[in-house]
């Protein structure tokens, strides 16, 4: 009986096959018309797992070979890395509504950072965070902070002349106190080097140590598998919640501890909080509104962890490279020295009459990468893009470390040579703006990227005009800085670390360091 109808239908089960594999071919097009990007092929399962962790050499190669738009995968999650500027903006900033979402939220939030606006989803508490953010960072407003850079910045020079070789700490201990200042209003009492440091400053640096390993990509599955979060800490290989477990007081800490002090200090102490503070601008405008208080904390905090490790690496790349410059220091020295003059330091209002020095700090952004890769936007529609398709969830890469070294972009990109952005001794518009990618983009562009270029204007023109950075070349078991200038691999990355010695210009220029800081309370 079953052979007989198996019989009968056999003419027509090749037509029935044919007619199914149409139908899921039809289907499969219907619902996406266009290929994925290429890449090369991976492992089942797994994926391009052996293209892991992505480095902006190995990004750049596979552009090499593959085109502007690479695709990878791995466990199941889809990469689309863009290869040129041209790319990263048309996606990233023009269609920035779909493509401005962010895949560590579990992570975060298993560890205590679910304050940090770089993992936040978008939605509403982000657009309030984002909000608050550009309301008190935006080009006016940074502004009012001036004075206390200012004045910071005179004590990092007299930290320098007197200890030189410990420039690394005096940046960190710079760049953290004039964020607490100008964000909590609270006093950070000077320190020297060897003596333990400011509480809050403590508190964010052991923060920040705990966020790189947390999230260096590849330490923790939970990063790919945030199921894992309801593992106990007992089972067996869950070391990770018991790391975790260790972190999360110090970083709820850094949430709450500043914030709750700079309340102490306004309620305690009529007037000792500056109205022009964070918090004092913050606070004006909430009234017992949790949710708003609540945003606003999470930006203050955020504003730290943003803002330090970032402007820090940019001032030892900006160190590194005049150690190997000496005649890109001597202009630079030749052009304050004209303009400012001995007798006082440069401000940001010297700025657009300092155009090689402007050119130098425009070149240390461009030079090194502070954020080579930059963090994934995810894409929240399957979109399409020059023909292909790129699928919904997937992250989004661009790779600002690339597109400083494309030819396309910049002649000679490995030399530090700040001429390249002035025409007629001035700086020309017609060269892309290292600011345009090294600060990320879109809905996602680094809300601090004002006060970051304003604060490096400030500390590389200070230490122009009173330093000469010497290379530490020669001396005992110490590294030069290269000409090359290695950077290590991080979310964050640095120059490797190096030897350099800070000199005065001359005996004018140490007196005017001693006399600007003894002006200070
Ligand atoms: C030279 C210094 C700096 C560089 C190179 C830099 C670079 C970046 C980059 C590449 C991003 C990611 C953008 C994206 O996803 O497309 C970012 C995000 C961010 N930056 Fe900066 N930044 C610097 C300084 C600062 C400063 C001074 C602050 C705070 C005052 C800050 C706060 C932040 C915050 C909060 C985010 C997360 C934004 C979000 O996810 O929506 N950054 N930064
Ligand atoms: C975002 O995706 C939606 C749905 O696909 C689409 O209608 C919209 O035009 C997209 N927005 C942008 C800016 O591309
Ligand atoms: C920019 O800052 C100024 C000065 O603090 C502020 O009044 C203004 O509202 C801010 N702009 C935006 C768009 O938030």
């Amino acid at each position: 009986m079953a052979l007989i109808s198996l019989a009968q239908a056999w003419p027509t089960l090749p037509f029935a096959i044919l007619c199914f594999v149409l139908l899921v071919q039809i289907r499969s097009r219907l619902k996406s018309r266009l290929p994925l990007p290429p890449g090369p092929s991976g492992l089942p399962f797994v994926g391009n797992v052996q293209e892991f962790p992505l480095t902006p050499e190995r990004i750049s190669a596979l552009h090499a070979q593959y085109g502007d738009l690479v695709r990878l995968t791995i466990f199941g999650d889809e990469f689309i890395l863009l290869g040129s500027h041209e790319s990263a903006v048309a996606l990233l900033e023009k269609r920035s509504s779909n493509y401005s979402g962010r895949n560590m939220f579990e992570l975060a939030d298993m560890t205590n950072f679910d304050w940090l606006l770089t993992w936040m989803p978008y939605g509403t508490h982000f657009r309030k965070v984002r909000g608050c953010f550009h309301r008190c960072f935006n080009a006016t407003a940074i502004q009012a902070y001036r004075p206390i850079q200012q004045e910071e910045v005179k004590r990092h020079l007299l930290r320098l002349l007197e200890h030189p070789r410990d420039f690394y700490e005096h940046g960190r201990k710079l760049i953290g106190t004039v964020i607490i200042r100008i964000v909590y209003g609270l006093d950070v009492k000077d320190s020297l080097p060897g003596c333990p440091p400011n509480k809050y400053i403590s508190i964010a640096e052991e923060s920040m140590s705990a966020f790189s390993v947390i999230f260096h990509p590849g330490q923790y599955y939970a990063q790919s598998f945030p199921w894992l979060r309801y593992v106990p800490a007992w089972f067996p290989g869950a070391r990770f919640q018991r790391d975790f477990a260790a972190w999360r007081p110090i970083v709820r800490s850094m949430l709450n501890v500043p914030w709750k002090a700079a309340g102490k200090l306004t309620v305690r102490s009529e007037g000792k909080m500056p109205p022009w503070t964070f918090y004092a601008n913050t606070m004006e405008r909430i009234e017992n509104n949790e949710e708003d208080e609540y945003a606003a904390k999470c930006t203050a905090a955020s504003a730290y962890f943003g803002g330090a490790d970032t402007t820090l690496s940019t001032l030892q790349i900006f160190t590194a490279a005049m150690a190997s410059s000496p005649h890109v220091q001597k202009r630079a020295q030749e052009e304050l020295d004209a303009v400012v003059g001995p007798g006082r330091l440069p401000t940001l209002e010297d700025k657009p009459s300092l155009p090689y020095v402007s050119a130098v700090a425009k070149e240390c952004l461009r030079w090194r990468q502070v954020v080579p890769i930059n963090v994934p936007h995810i894409c929240s529609e399957e979109d399409e893009f020059n023909g292909y398709r790129i699928p919904k969830e997937a992250r989004v890469i661009s790779n600002a470390a690339g597109y400083s070294m494309d030819p396309k972009n910049y002649q000679d990109p490995e030399t530090f040579n700040p001429d390249r952005f002035l025409v007629d001794g001035k700086l020309s518009s017609e060269i892309l703006d290292p600011a345009s990618f090294a600060f990320g983009y879109g809905r996602r562009i680094c809300p601090g990227r004002h006060f970051a270029e304003g604060a490096v204007f400030l500390m590389l023109s200070n230490i122009l005009h009173t330093f000469t950075i010497e290379s530490g070349a020669g001396e005992a078991g110490k590294a030069a800085p290269s000409d090359v200038c290695k950077m290590t691999l991080g979310v964050v990355s640095f120059p490797a670390p190096f030897e350099c010695n800070f000199k005065p210009k001359s005996s004018d220029a140490e007196a005017l360091i001693r006399a600007s800081a003894s002006d200070l309370a």
